[in-house]
């Protein structure tokens, strides 16, 4: 291993010996008490975590009680932490637990990582700190204190950068005896010390070799380019039927879902009240009964959010609903026929809700 990687790690477990943050889920191993800590502090502070876990360890001390307490008064006692899915999971997962496995968590972050509401960073976090696996816990944190240290210019945000700092992380981890006090020493070390605004270079044990201190790059570093802002489109789709018949669109090949099928579509620039929605081209060519509904539904691509309007229009009338496909230039399907052809997910989903 490189000297500077020795001298970081070396100081790491001096300054962790020193400074580790005295709390109460790191007395124990106990892979429910370090799942239970995990979820809380996702996206919580840690003084309100600690509240919030103190009174969930007293209620619920293991897992069989957590995974028989009613769903109901789960979501009054984390009232006031947000991000209610991550109790439902919470619940969800301790009964999945409870029922498959007997009540025994499984012990490889491989085997966490499948658990609802358990993503990446807890399952490395619990593996680590309750199996002693050598699997780097990734985030903000260690982005900012590998990025000054060792002067990593890639940016945070782009995805593909988070194999980079796990590949770099866990030839550091190795170094450590035990798995999770590097993780943990990282995550106090970013909390106390490597800051975000302001952090405290002035006394810190890395600053002989950090790139950021001696370069005067604390603030460029780590590099977070924001994404461009994603593009908002309106979509308004027709969907034409008579009987058990429904009228699609083959799309074309320049724009999103290339080639797959939808139904006439009319792009806006903003969303339409419902009773402005049919344009004037339809109005025309409806010329006798029809039945009008609406149904509305979003979905976001990579560089794109797509809010769409299905514009359901029941035809009573079957020249009516030729004269339609034939100006609209669309095509005229039955059921049978419409499910054998790929269409794009946020249609699929619409159509299951109509069948
Ligand atoms: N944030 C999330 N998990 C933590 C832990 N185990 N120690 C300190 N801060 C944390």
């Amino acid at each position: 291993m490189k000297r500077k990687k020795q001298d970081f790690i070396s100081s790491l477990k001096i300054w962790y010996k020193k400074n580790k943050r005295d709390l109460p889920f790191r007395k124990t191993k106990d892979p429910y008490s370090v799942w239970l800590s995990e979820i809380i502090l996702q996206q919580t502070r840690m003084r309100t975590g600690l509240v919030y876990y103190k009174k969930f360890k007293k209620k619920y001390p293991n897992l069989k009680s957590l995974s028989d307490a009613r769903g109901e008064v789960l979501l009054k006692d984390w009232e006031g932490l947000g991000y209610y899915n991550r109790v439902k999971n919470l619940h969800s997962t301790a009964r999945f637990i409870q029922k498959k496995f007997s009540g025994t968590f499984p012990s490889s972050q491989k085997e966490l990582i499948k658990l609802k509401g358990i993503g990446r960073y807890s399952s490395s976090a619990i593996a680590s700190i309750c199996f002693n696996e050598e699997t780097p816990a990734i985030d903000g944190n260690v982005f900012r204190i590998l990025s000054r240290v060792f002067g990593i210019k890639k940016n945070i945000s782009s995805s593909s950068s988070y194999s980079y700092f796990y590949k770099k992380s866990l030839s550091l981890i190795k170094q450590f005896k035990n798995a999770g006090d590097y993780n943990q020493s990282l995550m106090d070390f970013g909390s106390v010390q490597c800051l975000p605004k302001n952090p405290l270079c002035g006394d810190c044990i890395q600053k002989k070799i950090c790139y950021a201190f001696i370069h005067k790059k604390q603030d460029c570093l780590p590099v977070k380019k924001k994404k461009a802002a994603l593009l908002k489109r309106f979509f308004n789709y027709y969907v034409f039927s008579y009987k058990n018949r429904i009228l699609i669109k083959k799309r074309g090949e320049s724009d999103v879902w290339a080639g797959l099928v939808d139904f006439y579509l009319e792009e806006k620039k903003k969303k339409i009240k419902e009773k402005n929605k049919i344009n004037n081209t339809v109005k025309k060519l409806i010329t006798k009964k029809y039945s009008i509904s609406f149904f509305d539904a979003k979905t976001k691509l990579s560089h794109q959010e797509i809010f769409i309007s299905f514009i359901e229009i029941k035809l009573f009338n079957s020249s009516v609903f030729k004269t339609i496909e034939k100006n609209l230039d669309l095509l005229s399907l039955n059921k049978k026929e419409l499910n054998k052809l790929a269409k794009p997910k946020v249609i699929n989903d619409y159509l299951k809700k109509i069948s």
